[in-house]
């Protein structure tokens, strides 16, 4: 063969292989189709996917996703950046997208202390502001952002991660200011916002949503204890968001069915709003976003055969556990698309940098076809 022939064929050979690699995500199976008698699925979309700067992403998302969650756009520190001024156009866009795919749109969310400015909880001097001023000043963020979108928002996270992992409540400036330190109000803050989530909204679903729920039963526990008191009180709580973001060796298959189990049986749905699967080894395996540092977020081994083996294997337990209890769990939320916008590096969700779907999404349809 001469050299100019083997040169074509090479040149042939590279082509077919790269045509087969920009198909090879499109005769796949439809995620919303595989788990559409299951429970909804979805994924957490940045700015860039909604707005059309990442269409790859987005493409994904249309093909395979049915609802939505802004991975930050509804968070305060986003919509309501001062104290008279909130940015709408982000979170419109996040509609209008969801709105032109059909997909089920969530609120992601209206009471955190993180990601939430300082001056929320200040006065003009600089001073922390007393308990009924700063329930004022939720009230009023609820009743304009969930006014806004009324009719449009499947569900709220309507407080966000209030919980120390031993099921206690989190020192947060909302709890010390609303409050006061006192035993009997503790679950004030949860509780107003509940209501007025309620009254800006009726028809909307409210959530509490927290990580950890899976590997802490103490802070399942403590989750409970939120549904149970609000419940007490007469106050309106829909379901309870696990997000989560779990580690190639964690959550255990008890730990992951004891949060599904005691949550629903108080009665509330269950949702997992932030699933990503961790590939790093080592480091901080919460999901303080206070402490996932750039740092934390490295993997040099995020690409290995034997890592995506092991994600795939993480997942595929995973869903064996939801699709257990199906009948309690309403929505799976991937946290992001693809492993090249991921908040926390690696390689942590189903498709890679490149958009192509990983051993792991194979896994995950394969686990929902045997578990029919
Ligand atoms: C993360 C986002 O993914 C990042 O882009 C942002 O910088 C920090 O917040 N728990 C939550 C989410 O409830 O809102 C967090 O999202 C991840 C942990």
């Amino acid at each position: 063969m001469g050299t100019t022939q083997t040169t074509t064929m090479v040149r042939l050979a590279v082509f077919l292989i790269g045509a087969g690699a920009c198909m090879a995500g499109e005769d796949v199976p439809v995620l919303k189709e595989v788990f559409k008698n299951d429970f909804l699925i979805g994924g957490a979309f940045n700015r860039r996917v909604v707005t059309g700067r990442d269409p790859q992403a987005a493409a994904i998302a249309a093909k395979h996703l049915n609802t939505a969650t802004a991975e930050n756009d509804f968070k305060w520190q986003l919509i309501h950046p001062r104290r008279d001024e909130y940015n709408w156009a982000p979170a419109d866009d996040f509609m209008a997208f969801c709105e032109k795919n059909q997909m089920v749109a969530i609120g992601h969310c209206l009471v955190w202390h993180s990601q939430t400015p300082r001056w929320v909880f200040r006065d003009d001097s600089e001073n922390a502001l007393t308990r009924d001023a700063l329930l004022a000043r939720m009230k009023d963020h609820i009743m304009t952002v969930v006014g806004r979108y009324k009719g449009r928002i499947k569900g709220w996270d309507v407080v966000n991660e209030a919980l120390n992992d031993n099921g206690t409540l989190r020192d947060s400036p909302w709890l010390q200011i609303i409050g006061e330190g006192s035993q009997d109000k503790q679950y004030d803050f949860i509780e107003s916002a509940f209501r007025w989530a309620n009254e800006a909204d009726p028809d909307a679903e409210l959530y509490y949503n927290d990580y950890g729920l899976e590997t802490s039963k103490a802070k399942c526990d403590g989750a409970v204890a939120i549904v149970k008191h609000l419940k007490s009180k007469g106050v309106r709580i829909d379901g309870v968001g696990i997000q989560l973001h779990a580690g190639l060796t964690y959550p255990s298959i008890q730990g992951l069915e004891y949060a599904v189990t005691s949550l629903a049986a108080t009665g509330v749905k269950v949702m997992v709003t932030e699933l990503d699967i961790r590939t790093q080894a080592r480091g901080y395996r919460g999901a303080d976003i206070g402490r996932v540092t750039r740092q934390s977020t490295q993997d040099a081994n995020a690409d290995a055969a034997e890592t995506q083996k092991k994600l795939a294997e993480k997942y595929a337990e995973i869903f064996s556990v939801l699709l257990k209890h199906r009948k309690d769990v309403t929505r799976v939320t991937f946290w992001g698309i693809y492993d090249g916008a991921s908040w926390i590096g690696g390689s942590p969700l189903l498709f890679d940098r490149t958009y192509e779907p990983k051993e792991a999404f194979f896994a995950v349809v394969k686990t929902a076809q045997e578990n029919q």
